[in-house]
């Protein structure tokens, strides 16, 4: 049931705001002010690493988890693909947390690395989708991500929820190691309780995306560049854009674009540049002029403040609405989901059921 949508993608983008919520219930202590676990007994004050390992839109979730787990709990990270993890005979140490995520809990790469973290890892955490799913099953604590059954093919809201859960389990690891004050976690949690609301403003501008998406599906190719957090979702908003529009997109951490990538440009190729006015937004301004240099065509995704110090040459605009920085990633899955499914239906292809493409994974 599509509930009233041409598509099952754009029912499941619109229900984000239902759906984060929900997760956030699930996750939130009574009052609000601190992150409760199923099973609690998982202290991450243990552990002297974290190793994620996913597939696709889920690596991207786990790579934005990386940012957050460096930087608020000073935890060592580091984020693999199943496909490479399982076959490279990775060194697991003894008070590593392995997590894996996965909206089907399905992936026949993931469910390989879990297997491979079974008696070496201190403990086998998952972020699924699927309660009942093999992963969920195999580890020592599955976390729902509550998104509901999500049946376009395109991961949507999965990534949402999956980002939702994944803030949580840092913030939760901030506290276990003392890197953060109660006030401050309860700060970021009442922001994350307003996520839902800023996720509806930016549905609002669904007009606007559908309009830079008429343009950007007259292309061949497209790059998409983002710093710090921004890197996940540019990453994810090329493999959205390439799953279904079939547009050949590639994404670069902004910084990266004068050691080779810049070559690409020129006049007919389009540059999706994520970019709150954050504290890296200057040097994503310049890597972006340097694209409009050479006869780019940008178009900048960012807030208000952000708007307002970007001068003329931008090709397209859009003024996203304001967020805590942290949640950021979660809020800029709306324009990387939309873009794409708006390119899509310019296109004409087939949005839920895209060539050659599976939900679920389960061969590798
Ligand atoms: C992209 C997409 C895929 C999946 C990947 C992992 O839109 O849906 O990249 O994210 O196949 O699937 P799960 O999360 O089920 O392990």
């Amino acid at each position: 049931d599509k509930a009233g949508h041409k598509h099952f993608m754009a029912k499941e983008i619109t229900e984000q705001p239902a759906v984060i919520g929900d997760a956030l219930g699930h996750y939130l202590s009574a009052d609000g002010r601190d992150v409760t676990l199923p099973g609690d007994g998982l202290d991450f004050s243990g552990f002297d690493r974290l190793t994620m390992v996913a597939c696709g839109t889920a690596y991207y979730a786990c790579l934005t988890a990386k940012y957050w787990f460096e930087q608020l709990a000073g935890m060592p990270v580091e984020v693999d693909i199943a496909s490479e993890f399982r076959y490279r005979e990775p060194p697991v140490t003894p008070r590593t947390c392995a997590v894996f995520v996965s909206q089907s809990g399905e992936t026949a790469d993931t469910l390989a690395a879990l297997r491979y973290c079974e008696g070496k890892a201190d403990t086998i955490l998952s972020v699924v989708n699927v309660d009942e799913s093999s992963i969920a099953r195999e580890s020592d604590l599955a976390l729902p991500i509550h998104a509901g059954a999500e049946i376009g093919v395109a991961s949507t809201k999965a990534f949402t929820c999956q980002l939702t859960v994944l803030l949580l389990l840092a913030l939760k690891a901030a506290k276990d190691r003392g890197a953060m004050s109660a006030d401050d976690m309860a700060d970021t949690l009442s922001s994350l309780r307003g996520l839902p609301a800023t996720i509806n403003h930016a549905l609002e501008l669904d007009d606007d995306f559908a309009k830079a998406a008429r343009r950007l599906s007259e292309a061949d190719n497209a790059l998409f560049l983002g710093r710090g957090l921004m890197y996940p979702l540019a990453l994810e908003g090329a493999l959205k854009l390439k799953e279904i529009s079939y547009i050949h997109a590639e994404a670069y951490a902004s910084g990266e674009l004068k050691h080779g990538p810049i070559a690409l440009i020129d006049k007919r190729m389009p540059v999706v540049v994520m970019a709150p006015r954050d504290a890296l937004f200057d040097k994503t301004v310049s890597n972006m002029q340097e694209v409009m240099a050479r006869g780019g065509k940008v178009m900048l995704i960012t807030d208000h403040a952000g708007a307002a110090e970007t001068d003329e040459g931008v090709w397209r605009l859009i003024e996203m609405p304001e967020v805590d920085p942290v949640l950021a990633p979660i809020l800029y899955a709306i324009p990387a989901q939309l873009l794409a499914y708006h390119t899509a239906v310019a296109k004409g292809t087939d949005v839920d059921q895209p060539r050659n493409l599976a939900k679920s994974v389960t061969v590798e």
